[in-house]
């Protein structure tokens, strides 16, 4: 039975990554940070199955910033395969603790790949987490493993380092060691302070009448925008590659912020409209109909929300970012032909995925 290694997998990607390995007969062991409240809430379905938790599944207290830890821990699994997804991953965020997401984003991954060395775990293979927020201010389009980097944030900064070291303890060492330069990817998993489970919970608490409005920053920015599953299937099928390479996972499309806000909307059954530009620009309701979605429909004496004329959406210079990336759009061609992967949920699906999962969450739940 192979073993995997995941940090990071308390998150979004931790968690499909898990079910994954699982399904696919791997003994899988996740490290945890302490946390005053649980969070373990995207795995607890897992850790619930006590057929999985006597044999297959493992939790382990950790952080990467912990040396002496992460050694202790490559000592005692001897994983075959490491899936490093832990990070301060919210580029924002980064630019209010740029020091710690170095410590963690740059400095962990070198922790990592030192303890390999150390531990002496010589085919032992390594996932890493990498972005494409390292392309930053675009130098190409659309973005191949080729493109070079211009990060734009100090969580791309740190990112660019993890990149670099794993080509250098690859070369310097032949540590068999990936990056997947993964492009947006989003689920119901997603974390709510990202701009699209922002949009999609807040415009099922708008309908429900839980929330007034959703203030946003960028609404011109276009990404790239994936579904999580998909991409962490994509994460494996980098690890069995016969050779260590860095591969990018994209679907080739891009749309704006605002795009996203406009098909949530309309999933839901509202069409908007918009006004004004820039910090001005707003979302206002043009129309309802919520016979066009059955499951809003179903639950149509719960939307009570929202009237023709409401503005529903604004524009906040708070969500602004000192320096943004304006346009991703990625080319996995090179994934296709190697590994054989391909993105296949298409954007208006991915948006109506995320719009169903939390218009159910909130007519459930009520907030
Ligand atoms: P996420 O939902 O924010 O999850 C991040 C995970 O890292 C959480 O489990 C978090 O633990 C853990 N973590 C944070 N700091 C840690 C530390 N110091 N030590 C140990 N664990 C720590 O992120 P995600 O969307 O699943 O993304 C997974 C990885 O892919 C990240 O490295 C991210 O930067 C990268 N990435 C993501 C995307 C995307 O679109 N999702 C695209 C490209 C690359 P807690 O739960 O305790 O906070
Ligand atoms: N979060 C957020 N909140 N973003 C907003 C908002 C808002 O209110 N309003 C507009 N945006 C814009 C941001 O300025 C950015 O241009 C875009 O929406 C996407 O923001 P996020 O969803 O926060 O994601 P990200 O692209 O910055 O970073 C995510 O993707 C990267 C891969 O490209 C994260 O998952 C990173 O960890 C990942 O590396």
């Amino acid at each position: 039975m192979k073993r995997a290694l995941i940090t990071g997998i308390t998150g979004q990607d931790g968690s499909y990554l898990t079910e994954i390995l699982l399904d696919k007969g791997y003994e899988v062991h996740g490290v945890i940070r302490r946390s005053s409240s649980f969070n373990t809430k995207r795995i607890d379905h897992l850790y619930n199955q006590e057929e999985l938790l006597d044999h297959r599944f493992f939790l382990h207290y950790g952080d990467l910033v912990d040396t002496s830890n992460l050694n202790r821990l490559l000592e005692k699994i001897e994983p075959d395969e490491i899936y490093n997804l832990a990070a301060q991953s919210h580029v924002k965020v980064s630019f209010e603790i740029p020091d710690y997401t170095a410590q963690v984003d740059a400095l962990g991954t070198l922790r990592f790949l030192d303890a390999i060395r150390e531990t002496g775990l010589k085919s032992t293979k390594f996932y890493q987490a990498s972005t494409s927020e390292l392309y930053g201010k675009v130098q190409e389009v659309p973005q191949t493993e080729k493109t070079p980097f211009y990060p734009r944030s100090p969580y791309a900064v740190a990112k660019l380092y993890g990149y670099w070291i794993i080509v250098n303890y690859r070369e310097a060492y032949n540590i068999y060691a990936s990056n997947g330069i993964l492009f947006n990817h989003e689920s119901p998993r997603r974390g709510e302070t990202f701009v699209t489970r922002k949009i999609t919970r807040a415009a099922s608490r708008i309908l429900i009448g839980t929330q007034d409005k959703l203030v946003l920053g960028n609404l011109s920015a276009k990404r790239d925008w994936g579904y999580a599953p998909e991409y962490c299937e994509g994460m494996w099928q980098i690890l069995q590659h016969d050779k260590a390479d860095d591969f990018v996972l994209a679907t080739g499309e891009t749309h704006t912020v605002r795009e996203f806000v406009q098909h949530t909307f309309s999933k839901l059954g509202v069409e908007l409209e918009w006004k004004g530009e820039g910090a001005k620009e707003t979302g206002i309701v043009k129309s309802i109909d919520l016979e066009r979605n059955k499951k809003v429909f179903a639950k149509k004496d719960l939307v009570n929300g929202i009237t023709v004329g409401d503005t529903v959406v604004e524009v906040s210079p708070n969500y602004y970012r000192p320096t943004e990336v304006e346009l991703l759009i990625g080319d996995s061609s090179k994934a296709e032909k190697e590994l054989g992967w391909k993105a296949k949920t298409k954007f208006e699906d991915l948006v109506g995925i995320m719009a169903d999962a939390d218009f159910d969450l909130v007519a459930r739940k009520g907030y």
